[in-house]
């Protein structure tokens, strides 16, 4: 189990961190589930295919523990075509699995751990009990920082430096997508607005319930919208205030953008 200083990674790392891309169904009125934190089912099944050929585009796919949790997950990937084409361009089968606990809480009984698809990774914190700690050997890698909280940019460099992670697939929660914000961890938004209306305000929003507001706005360019049925999907491309007050794409420029290629 190694135990890593944020700092001291972040200090050495000379190159850029991976690609990410975010992936969320929110309703009219931007909730990404409802005040129970129920399993977020409400979108269509062709949404669901696309959420898919997203993670499958990506070498990690990056999740809280709460999301693990709530949505019994198993980070994987169901569709053999698209398991076959990663492996056609030269990707494993499956990509790394990676879930992030701040408190360290984590269910090793998970069915997740049981999984054995492809590798896990855990990125905690000193917090992470012992128990939990023994209980995680052989099922998942561990990577501990300083502090309360896992640092974004920690775990990024860490996934491109230790595992060769190039792209990275952001699953969630809203409030684990607030800490990626306010770090500037976040490359492009693939947002889906589906056609209902939870209401109240205690529904988990994009950036999670009750939280701070962000030390500044993050801005956005639309690069794709598409009708589906009642749904629009949409892809953005984010940026973020600099100090010359300009707003600015972020991202490691030896990782290759979708524009790039495009
Ligand atoms: N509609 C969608 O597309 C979509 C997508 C994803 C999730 N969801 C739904 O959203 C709900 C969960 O969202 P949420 O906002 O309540 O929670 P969340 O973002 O999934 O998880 C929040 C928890 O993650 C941990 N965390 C947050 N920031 C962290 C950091 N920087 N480092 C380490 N750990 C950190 C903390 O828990 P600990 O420290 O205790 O671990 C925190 O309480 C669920 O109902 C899920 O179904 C919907």
């Amino acid at each position: 189990m190694a135990r890593t200083s944020q700092k001291t990674r972040r200090a050495k790392a000379g190159r850029g961190r991976p690609w990410v891309v975010a992936n969320f169904a929110t309703t009219w009125d931007g909730r990404i589930s409802t005040r129970n934190r129920t399993p977020s089912d409400f979108s269509s099944p062709e949404d669901k295919r696309r959420f898919l050929e997203i993670r499958a585009e990506s070498d990690a796919v990056l999740v809280s523990f709460a999301t693990v949790a709530a949505d019994t997950m198993t980070m994987g990937m169901p569709d053999a075509g698209l398991r076959a084409a990663r492996v056609a361009r030269g990707q494993g089968e499956y990509p790394l699995r990676v879930i992030l606990s701040g408190s360290g809480l984590v269910d090793a009984g998970l069915r997740l751990f049981g999984e054995n698809f492809s590798q896990v990774v855990v990125y905690s914190t000193e917090r992470m009990p012992e128990a939990v700690r023994s209980g995680l050997r052989g099922r998942a890698e561990v990577r501990l920082g300083e502090g309360s909280r896992v640092l974004p940019e920690f775990v990024l460099r860490s996934l491109g430096e230790e595992f060769g992670v190039k792209r990275v697939a952001f699953e969630g929660g809203g409030t684990l997508f607030w800490d990626f914000l306010k770090a500037g961890c976040v490359d492009e938004l693939c947002l889906t607005l589906c056609p209902l209306v939870f209401g109240g305000k205690e529904g988990v929003t994009l950036t999670g319930t009750g939280l701070c507001y962000l030390p500044a706005s993050v801005k956005a360019s639309l690069r794709g919208l598409e009708r589906v049925g009642d749904e629009c999907f949409t892809r953005w491309r984010l940026r973020f205030s600099s100090v010359d007050g300009e707003f600015k794409e972020k991202g490691d420029s030896s990782v290759d953008s979708p524009e790039k290629e495009a």
